[in-house]
């Protein structure tokens, strides 16, 4: 997949020819052996298939809206002997009315995925299908195992995995989708809407051979044709759509720890931050700062004025946010008011028999709320009425697979009953194995909704650990309770990349790891590096493990994560144009090197770099050590050539470098052609930058770059309150054209003007004249070196630079 042209095709072509009679519907469907088979195309390049036995499956989702669920583009019938094929202008699909055997293929006719389904005549499913040699498996969210799937078999089963390992499935969440890319970067993607346990077979069960089983739930798939990776996650976001643009803070470092547990320890995390010069956005309150663990209170002993402290850490340019776990402590009788009022209202899961489901966790016996009924996410999204009022900005939804204690399933008994009554779906009852891998994903809607309720113009932010795919509509994630390891630290990024790839991709690991042994200064210096190019950098620990806010050890150890998490900082404006290209598109943040360059996968296992590696954005290409600890050597290998290093603004010689690790750097390279823009270093977003926005040019072929900015926090960027621009350059004989495509938007910059920073010239040649369009002021900036100053409201027009 995709697949070698079959060799019935030219005469598939000739018999096509002879068409006897064409057609066109919204959806084909067809009933063969008691089987009913449905198509559709509800969006360009994109197919969907639902199969049932006697009828077709409910058709209703909770990853994908009904919006994007229905048929975008006609279909043409053309009936040839035993095959029907539907056609679009990008996409077809061929089933053999014999056996419903159903091919996808491309607009040109491409053969991409066969697929062959096997329906069990109680519940249950097969679909097979045929992996090409050569194809490489990428998505399912954040699995570990190996980071191409290809050989390897996945569970989707939503599950509390403290310390999981290299070899541990399933974690957290389900994503039932992934994506085939060949040697060449040809990709398809598959997903498949199904929230019941399912099982993914990359070619482990069989050479060559995709298998996908469901113990229920609808055969309700997707193909996506691509043909390169991104379009293939443009495809998959217009189905389950793209991440909302995250408040600026949520880019910014934050400091958690399993737990800050009084209102001094938060202050002095707090004013430890400032006076050690260590930028940062967030400060996080684990479960200890509730009243015995019960979400929704605070223990007042140790937190005697919540509001108070949540104004004197904005006083500081800090945000705080508060865990919120779905359990309810079952206190009846106890004044406990979120208790009472859903058993009033009749919101928690029952058990077949009709009483309540309680199930231990932090609190104790615990009662959980029913999210799959609209009603209840509505009351959920209230119990934080009192939090907003008190000026916490931001929750984080843990828990929520949901975790049970003390039973060996981990989770709650599968019988347990949901009553469904939301979005499209008939209002029924549910068990617990339908709605188990969607309730972390509905509970972070419940929260996101909530808050937007609450707050209509401020952006939310929310953090869920458990989530089902579409889940990025509302929350961030986190890769759970990773392992303070060498490992662990190169896993997380393989982590990262899959998420990316998955939808998900506003995503960190705890920097310097949750549990085992703490991490040694080199490790947790390390992972501050690594971690300063995560969409989410949060550094996090579990309780009774020594300190690790990036304070601790020597200062030549405490100076270099300083100088990382500044680095980040400066890049600011670079990191959130990428975050809202990726609330646009779909396209993540941290990526693939393949997903830039396609072409870097080439013939027989090479990945081109894409494993150890990884871009950030458009133009950045971080090449940690791929065995991290390692003192040796080791190669990086470029996508081209006329790369530079991005810490010197230097040309890197050649594609093939060899690099020497050591413990204050971290290699990262610029694409030539690139536009970064970088701000002078403020503490925190909160803080507003004084100066020049810098534009750093790195002349090649392809120069282009993206501006984007707004207020950071609030939703009048959608009433037109942003800025975005697009750049471009030339080299002319003389020297450099920089090119301002006409500006959108009406948000006036903070800058007070702009520095273009052209780096690369030969012979460290610095701009010697400039010279713009009218509406362009430019002058030569005599205090840095190959810098021109620009006027700050930089309408479209050309200037050029003469070296
Ligand atoms: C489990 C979470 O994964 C972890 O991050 C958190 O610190 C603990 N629960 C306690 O709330």
């Amino acid at each position: 997949m995709p697949l070698k042209p079959s060799r019935l095709w030219p005469a598939l072509l000739v018999l096509l020819a002879f068409t006897v009679r064409a057609e066109t519907v919204d959806r084909f469907t067809l009933s063969r052996g008691g089987v009913a088979l449905e198509v559709s195309a509800p969006a360009g390049g994109v197919v969907r298939i639902r199969m049932g036995r006697g009828q077709l499956p409910e058709d209703a989702s909770w990853a994908v809206p009904a919006s994007a669920r229905r048929p975008l583009t006609p279909l043409q019938v053309h009936r040839t002997g035993a095959y029907v094929e539907l056609r679009t202008p990008t996409v077809a699909a061929r089933i053999d009315i014999r056996t419903l055997r159903t091919e996808v293929l491309d607009g040109s006719g491409q053969l991409l995925f066969d697929g062959c389904a096997a329906l069990a005549s109680a519940a249950g499913f097969q679909l097979r299908a045929r992996l090409s040699g050569d194809d490489h498996i990428f998505g399912l969210g954040d699995k570990t195992g190996t980071f191409d799937r290809k050989g390897g078999s996945f569970v989707m089963w939503n599950s509390d995995a403290y310390k999981f390992s290299q070899a541990t499935d399933p974690l957290y969440k389900s994503v039932p989708f992934f994506m085939a890319v060949s040697d060449g970067g040809r990709a398809t993607g598959v997903f498949l809407d199904n929230s019941w346990r399912t099982r993914f077979d990359f070619g482990k069960a069989e050479r060559d051979g995709l298998t996908i089983s469901g113990e229920g739930g609808p055969l309700d798939y997707y193909v996506m044709v691509g043909p390169a990776p991104q379009d293939v996650l443009k495809q998959y976001a217009q189905l389950t759509g793209m991440p909302p643009l995250m408040p600026q803070w949520a880019l910014g470092f934050q400091q958690s720890k399993w737990s800050y547990k009084t209102d001094a320890e938060v202050r002095a995390i707090a004013s430890r931050l400032r006076s050690e010069n260590l930028p940062a956005d967030v400060i996080y309150m684990d479960i200890d700062y509730q009243d015995r663990s019960r979400p929704f209170t605070v223990n007042r002993e140790a937190f005697p004025d919540l509001p108070q402290l949540a104004r004197d850490l904005r006083e500081q340019d800090l945000r705080l946010v508060l865990i919120t776990d779905p359990h309810i402590a079952k206190a009846p009788g106890q004044g406990y008011a979120p208790y009472d009022s859903g058993v009033a209202q009749d919101l928690f899961l029952k058990l077949p028999g009709g009483g309540l489901y309680s199930g231990d966790v932090w609190p104790g016996a615990s009662v959980f709320p029913d999210f799959s009924r609209a009603v209840v996410r509505d009351w959920w999204g209230r119990l934080y009425a009192g939090f907003v009022d008190a000026g916490v900005a931001g929750f984080w939804n843990d828990m929520n697979e949901p975790a049970i204690f003390n039973v060996a399933a981990k989770t709650m008994p599968l019988d347990v009953v949901h009553r469904i009554a939301s979005d499209d779906f008939r209002p029924r009852t549910a068990s617990h194995a339908e709605l188990h891998n969607v309730y972390g994903q509905l509970n972070s809607r419940a929260t996101f909704e909530g808050l937007l309720r609450l707050q209509p113009d401020a952006r939310p932010f929310v953090l869920t650990r458990a989530s089902f795919a579409g889940g990025q509509r509302y929350a961030a994630t986190w890769t759970g309770d990773n392992v303070s390891s060498w490992q662990h630290l190169k896993m997380g990024v393989h982590q990262l990349i899959n998420l990316g790839l998955s939808g998900f991709a506003y995503a960190g690991n705890d920097v310097g790891g949750y549990a085992g042994e703490a991490p040694s200064p080199e490790l947790l210096t390390r992972w501050f590096q690594i971690g300063a190019f995560m969409p989410l950098f949060r550094s996090h620990a579990e309780t009774n493990r020594p300190d690790q806010e990036p304070w601790v050890g020597a200062a030549a150890q405490v100076d270099i994560r300083r100088r990382f998490i500044a680095e980040r900082y400066r890049l600011m404006p670079y990191l959130y144009t990428a975050a809202e290209h990726n609330s646009r598109t779909g396209i993540p943040l941290l990526r693939p090197v393949f997903l830039n360059f396609p072409d870097v996968l080439a013939k027989g296992d090479r990945l081109g770099g894409s494993e150890d590696q990884f871009m950030v954005g458009g133009d950045l290409l971080v090449a940690p050590s791929p065995t991290q600890e390692s003192p040796g050597d080791y190669a990086v290998e470029l996508p081209g050539t006329g790369w530079y290093d991005y810490w010197s603004g230097r040309r890197v010689a050649g594609q093939r470098l060899t690099v020497t690790p050591t413990l204050d750097s971290l290699p990262v390279y610029v694409r030539p052609g690139a536009i970064l823009p970088r701000q002078p270093l403020v503490q925190s977003t909160a803080i507003t930058p004084t100066g020049r926005l810098e534009l750093h040019i790195y002349p090649g072929p392809d120069c282009r770059g993206d501006l984007y900015a707004d207020d950071g926090v609030s939703q009048a960027y959608r009433r037109g309150a942003f800025l975005r621009q697009h750049l471009r350059c030339e080299t002319t004989p003389t020297g450099l054209r920089v090119l301002f495509d006409s500006r959108q938007g009406g948000w006036a910059p903070w800058w007070s003007g702009l520095s273009l920073v052209i780096h690369g010239w030969a012979d460290g040649a610095v701009p010697a004249a400039v010279a713009g369009t009218a509406t362009l002021a430019t002058s030569l900036d005599p205090a840095q070196d190959a810098a021109v100053v620009l006027a700050p409201d930089m309408p479209g027009g050309a200037i050029d630079i003469t070296r």
